[in-house]
């Protein structure tokens, strides 16, 4: 059998990674790492403890003395912080609306890269995010970019968020996720980004399956 491999995907919010992530890990029999839902697990912890978000000390301070875990589920991932189950919490508007702020800080950023790095060691997986290519798994032989307009993945979050019972108008949802792309691609620290060898996927016309299947492909290549 060929040595598993690290698949990185990166791209702005609701462009399809973790749906079409949890699939591609499916099929090659690999682990998914969520590392948004890290990100959004630490800030909901924040905003319940009353901690400045704009401080990269407070911050960096909390996530030390924190537990994220993540384990598989039939669904995905079920995500555990300080033992306690918050795969439905941390996905609320306030937790959305926080989270770039919180994923901002330096301090935040650097603790979590290496939880990720460990998680990823010597096994194969999917990891999805924002810096995955360019700063948590930089030697990953495979990187996809992915995208899609803003108003197809606003329409996208939107049905989605039906199903939830989250009934946030299509307008601000619209603005909420360009607001977030901007402050993730604009930050300091490990900025929204494509790496030069990543390979830019727009799923702006495709279906779920097609852009899986896309990306197996170029899976089953590296691992020929
Ligand atoms: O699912 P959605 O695209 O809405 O967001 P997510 O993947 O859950 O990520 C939530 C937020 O976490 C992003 O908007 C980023 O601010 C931050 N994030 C990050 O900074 N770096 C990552 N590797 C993953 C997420
Ligand atoms: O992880 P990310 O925020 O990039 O996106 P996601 O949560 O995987 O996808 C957002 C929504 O778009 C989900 O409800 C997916 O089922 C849907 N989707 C779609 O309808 N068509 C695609 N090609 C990709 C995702």
């Amino acid at each position: 059998m060929a040595k598993p491999i690290q698949i990185a995907i990166d791209g702005p919010a609701a462009a399809g990674k973790s749906t079409i992530a949890k699939i591609v890990a499916e099929k090659l029999g690999y682990i998914y790492i969520d590392t948004g839902a890290m990100y959004r697990a630490i800030t909901l912890k924040a905003i319940n403890q009353g901690i400045d978000l704009s401080s990269n000390e407070e911050a960096g301070a909390l996530l030390l003395e924190t537990a994220i875990d993540l384990q598989p589920s039939t669904n995905g991932q079920l995500v555990f912080l300080d033992r306690k189950n918050v795969t439905e919490e941390i996905r609320t508007q306030v937790v959305t609306q926080a989270v770039s702020q919180m994923s901002a800080h330096g301090l935040v950023r650097e603790r979590m890269v290496e939880l990720q790095q460990q998680l990823a060691e010597g096994r194969g997986v999917v990891m999805d995010g924002r810096d995955i290519g360019t700063h948590v798994l930089p030697n990953a032989p495979l990187k996809i970019f992915m995208s899609a307009s803003v108003e197809e993945r606003a329409a996208r979050r939107f049905k989605e968020n039906k199903t939830r019972g989250i009934e946030t108008p299509l307008h601000e949802l619209q603005a909420e996720i360009a607001k977030r792309d901007k402050m993730d691609s604009e930050r300091d620290v490990a900025p929204l980004k494509k790496a030069e060898d990543a390979i830019f996927l727009d799923t702006t016309t495709l279906t779920i399956q097609e852009a899986a299947s896309e990306i197996l492909k170029l899976a089953e290549e590296r691992l020929s």
